[in-house]
């Protein structure tokens, strides 16, 4: 039989009540470990714990904006659970999709303050707590395709992608003096509440809508896809990957769109003019 992967870990997940966040505590448990699931959707999180179980998940009320919450909750972990092995700081907001021209710096400010301000109180107080327990911890954010290319979602979440994958290496070059690794994951878009909001759209129309637009065909990306690449970079497979932004996002961020047809590479648009 297999190894779990996660077999003994203690792991706290943000933004664990729905989308990326809750399939990702799933696959926690499933590879062995116990799940610390914090938000602020508490029915929906409180739901998401008794669906699994609660003597694997623990749901807490987490708002990431607000250090003491964070400061809260992961002594919370600590006391339940007695270490904190993983962190998987998930929790995001998109905000509206409006032109710099008619930007809501109040919304941009919150987009910072949770995407960017929630993670940074979020990796200090969990490295805080590994580096006091001597654990040779992981952690890992979301960032997104977002944090790659500008045009890939609202200005305020743009920039807050950006600042999150610099935070990321930033804290990746402190952490490793401690043995705690940090990594990211930038997914392509997936058809979770967050996404079906900013675009008005059903789920089935924000999958249709990614297909089209994507670089890799044949394969719908789902939550349990980035789960995937959480479950890795959590586990002791990827011992030696730290400060890695793994983009799960079948290329989309490398290949030059702007010529081509959602199923042409863009050489091949080329060739004569060669
Ligand atoms: N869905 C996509 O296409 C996509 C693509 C790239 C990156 N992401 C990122 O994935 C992460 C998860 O998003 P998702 O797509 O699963 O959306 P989602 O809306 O299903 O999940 C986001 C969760 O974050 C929680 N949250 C929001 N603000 C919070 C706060 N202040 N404190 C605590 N929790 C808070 C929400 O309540 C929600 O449960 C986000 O960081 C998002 O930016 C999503």
């Amino acid at each position: 039989m297999l190894k779990k992967r996660l077999e003994g870990k203690v792991a706290l997940i943000t933004g664990a009540a729905s989308g990326i966040g809750e399939e990702t505590v799933k696959l926690f448990v499933e590879n062995g470990a116990i799940v610390v699931a914090a938000d602020v959707q508490d029915e929906l999180g409180v739901q998401v714990a008794a669906s699994i179980g609660s003597e694997k998940v623990t749901y807490h009320h987490c708002d990431v904006r607000d250090e003491e919450q964070v400061k809260e909750t992961v002594n919370f972990t600590l006391e339940k659970h007695g270490r904190l092995d993983v962190l998987f700081s998930n929790a995001g907001v998109i905000g509206s999709l409006s032109g710099i021209l008619e930007l809501d710096l109040n919304e941009f400010e919150n987009t910072m303050a949770t995407n960017v301000g929630g993670a940074a109180a979020t990796i200090k107080h969990c490295a805080r707590a590994m580096v006091e327990k001597n654990i040779r911890g992981s952690i890992i954010c979301t960032t997104s395709v977002a944090a790659c290319v500008g045009g890939a979602g609202p200005h305020g979440y743009t920039a807050s992608k950006h600042a999150l994958l610099g935070l990321v290496r930033s804290a990746c070059g402190e952490l490793g003096g401690y043995g705690i690794r940090v990594n990211c994951i930038s997914p392509f878009g997936v058809a979770t509440p967050l996404a079906c909001r900013a675009f008005n759209l059903e789920p089935h129309q924000v999958e249709a809508n990614s297909c089209d637009q994507a670089n890799l065909k044949g394969v719908v990306l789902k939550a349990r896809h980035v789960a995937e690449a959480a479950l890795f970079l959590a586990s002791d497979e990827a011992v030696y990957i730290s400060g890695h932004n793994l983009v799960v996002d079948g290329g989309f961020s490398v290949v030059n769109h702007s010529s081509s047809s959602s199923t042409t590479p863009y050489y091949y648009h080329n060739v004569d003019a060669a």
